[in-house]
């Protein structure tokens, strides 16, 4: 995807480890029937690696793009219960998540191997969404900032200078994350997004400007809006609330309102 042409905000969903076959298969219906994201506007589903290949078949040729939810580094070879990146790309998927903090807190992913990941997934020309954000014990001690950016120094350094354009971020509070979790406000994901944002460009210079940021961690129908609008917040990505497929279309909706109202749309516009 060329510069000029890539979206400006995006609304994508990790299913995590929920739905049937025939759930997922009903949801993608749906979604292929009436998902239609305003201009400037990515959208992307993240089902389990089974149902990567029957989400994919339905949405093929749609708006909406199909990822996995994480990958091994190795192409192939004996890794029992892996999957590799080409076997996700055979099954349809375009992107990768990697490094949700659910995969670092209970199944020992590391920045290391965040990285390994990312350069294998880039690699194979698939896009890569590396998740990164802060336990609640260093946004207490106020070191969240330095948490954060160390994680995505790690994914930053990752990647060739020819796939830069393939890298997405998405900042996701552990504290904020899942069942109890407590959304971030807009203004303490805008701070981070601002902090990872610097990183990025200390690290590439004006390429770093183009490496969306996305925000996720409770995100409902009712702070969509707002999170959108803070600047440096380039999309959401959502768990819970975006696993019925009406509140996903909500979302994609006012995410396609929000597009157009950003400062970054007229720069991108400015340079296509
Ligand atoms: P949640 O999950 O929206 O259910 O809090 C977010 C995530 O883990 O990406």
């Amino acid at each position: 995807m060329s510069r000029a042409s890539r979206p400006v905000r995006w609304v994508g969903t990790s299913w995590k480890m929920t739905k049937s076959r025939a759930e997922a298969v009903a949801y993608a219906t749906v979604l292929r029937d009436r998902a239609r994201p305003g201009p400037g506007l990515g959208c992307f589903v993240v089902p389990s690696f089974t149902l990567i290949d029957p989400v994919a078949s339905l949405l093929h040729g749609s708006p909406v793009a199909v990822g996995a939810q994480d990958v091994h580094w190795e192409p192939s070879g004996a890794f029992t219960g892996e999957v590799s990146v080409g076997m996700v790309a055979d099954a349809g998927a375009t992107l990768v998540e990697i490094g949700h903090s659910e995969r670092r807190a209970l199944f020992g992913e590391t920045d290391e191997t965040v990285a390994w990941k990312t350069r294998a997934v880039l690699a194979a020309g698939l896009t890569a969404l590396v998740c990164v954000g802060e336990p609640a014990v260093r946004r207490e001690r106020g070191d969240a900032v330095e948490f954060v950016l160390r994680q995505a120094r790690a994914a930053i350094s990752a990647v060739p200078e020819d796939a830069r354009h393939r890298l997405m971020l998405a900042y996701e509070p552990v504290w904020a994350i899942g069942e109890g979790g407590q959304p971030a406000t807009p203004e303490q994901a805008g701070q981070m997004h601002r902090a990872i944002r610097g990183e990025l460009v200390d690290a590439w210079g004006d390429a770093g400007h183009g490496v969306p940021i996305l925000y996720g961690g409770s995100v409902t129908l009712g702070n969509a809006v707002e999170l959108l609008a803070e600047p440096f917040v380039d999309g959401l990505f959502v768990g819970r609330a975006a696993w019925d497929v009406d509140i996903y279309l909500q979302l994609i909706a006012a995410a396609s309102d929000s597009v157009g109202e950003t400062a970054d749309f007229c720069r991108l516009e400015a340079t296509s």
